[in-house]
């Protein structure tokens, strides 16, 4: 069974390999906290967060332990499951540092890294308040769905009082891959997705592309990341009545194999100037691949870390399904500016984004050591 250490340079569930199973959580904090209750908050979830990636109960006294006649401090159901890999990632929103209205509840908004702010609006956004926004975030990933869950409902339980749940989202199925030792997974439109994700291995990359800097920004954040979630329905219903050439334009790969359409095999580089008899582009003007990559992106790279999701069916029996996005990147614009590139995506005609927040990863901690120990 695997166990990723919960402390460290960075924190893990970024560049680790990507899990199987996702359970994201993003939390409102009540009114009443104070700075000091928000510094116990992070260091009782960091305690817990450290045995529980390890496979421990949140506490010693854990499920059974306990006293006979309290509730005990584990929920109990991860009790003979093993790690499954889990990781837990903390993140912070802009509304932590400084709220709408202005109001710097924390003392915290001289720490708030200029490039935390709420995403601009994206041409064709249909955000739902109840998918949208907040304090905090984890990201807990496993290969175990029960394990996953086991970790966002301590954690919500032990924060009781100070944060609840604002939003959250169950994730199957990566949709990425993060290392070169795994094989390609499959997005909810039957593609390949991740074929020229950023990779764990890719050190170099990782460092330019997706770990802040020292110097980038405030200094606390050196050796973090700034995550971007989006929830993306999918229009399941008018993808699957599309032709199978319709369905590989518009992603610009293949469909079996997820070569590029201007040839070769899956890893192979695009070429976006190869025309067909007709002088067409091989690869669509418009096609996901060719907008999305960094030669149309002034060379901005994401490592995407991305679940599918099926949330049963809506009223009229469709499936409420689609592609929780996840991206991993040294500074927001990054997203912003791939994002502004896709307004002209073929791929938008059956998509929605329905969801989005944005946080800053901070990084990770020594041994006994809390996150967000920075800020204060
Ligand atoms: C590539 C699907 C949304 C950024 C791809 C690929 C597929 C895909 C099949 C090709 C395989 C690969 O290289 O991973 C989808 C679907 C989406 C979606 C179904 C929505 C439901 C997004 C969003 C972004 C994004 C919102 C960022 C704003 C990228 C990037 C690449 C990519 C950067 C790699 C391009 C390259 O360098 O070749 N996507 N994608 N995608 N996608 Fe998406």
């Amino acid at each position: 069974a695997r166990v990723y250490p919960f402390e460290g340079l960075h924190q893990a569930g970024i560049v680790t390999p990507a899990q199987d199973r996702l359970h994201f959580a993003v939390y409102d904090l009540d009114a009443s906290v104070t700075r000091d209750d928000l510094i116990e908050l992070f260091k009782d979830w960091s305690y817990a967060a450290a045995r529980m990636t390890r496979g421990l109960e949140v506490s010693e006294s854990g499920a059974t332990g306990g006293s006979d006649y309290a509730p005990p401090d584990d929920t109990g159901e991860a009790l003979d499951l093993p790690a499954s890999g889990l990781t837990i990632t903390f993140g912070f929103g802009p509304s932590l540092f400084t709220t709408s209205d202005g109001t710097d509840r924390f003392g915290l908004a001289a720490k708030q890294p200029s490039s935390l702010q709420p995403l601009p609006r994206f041409a064709g956004d249909a955000l739902e308040p109840g998918a949208t926004g907040g304090d905090l975030c984890i990201q807990a990933c496993a290969d175990d769905p029960q394990v996953a869950v086991h970790a966002i409902r301590n954690l919500s339980r032990i924060a009781f009082g100070r944060a609840s749940i604002r939003w959250s989202q169950l994730g199957f199925g990566r949709t990425s891959s993060t290392s070169t030792s795994q094989v390609t997974a499959r997005n909810l439109f039957g593609f390949k997705d991740g074929t020229a994700n950023v990779k764990a291995e890719q050190t170099e990359t990782v460092d330019t592309q997706v770990w802040v800097q020292r110097g980038d920004d405030v200094d606390w954040m050196t050796g973090g990341s700034y995550l971007v979630a989006r929830k993306i329905r999918m229009i399941i219903e008018s993808w699957d009545r599309q032709q199978l050439l319709e369905q590989e334009r518009v992603i610009g790969r293949s469909k079996r194999e997820g070569a590029p359409l201007s040839g070769g095999t899956e890893f192979t580089e695009m070429d976006f100037d190869a025309t067909g008899a007709a002088g067409q582009p091989l690869i669509d003007e418009a096609a996901h691949v060719r907008l999305a990559h960094p030669s149309a992106n002034g060379g901005a790279q994401l490592l995407r870390r991305g679940y599918n999701y099926v949330n049963g069916n809506d009223s009229l029996g469709r499936l409420d399904a689609g592609l929780f996005f996840m991206s991993y990147q040294r500074d927001p614009e990054q997203f912003i500016t791939v994002q502004r590139s896709l307004s002209r995506d073929a791929l938008n005609e059956y998509i929605k984004h329905v969801g989005s927040g944005i946080f800053a990863i901070p990084p990770g901690i020594e041994n006994g050591g809390w996150i967000g120990e920075g800020l204060f």
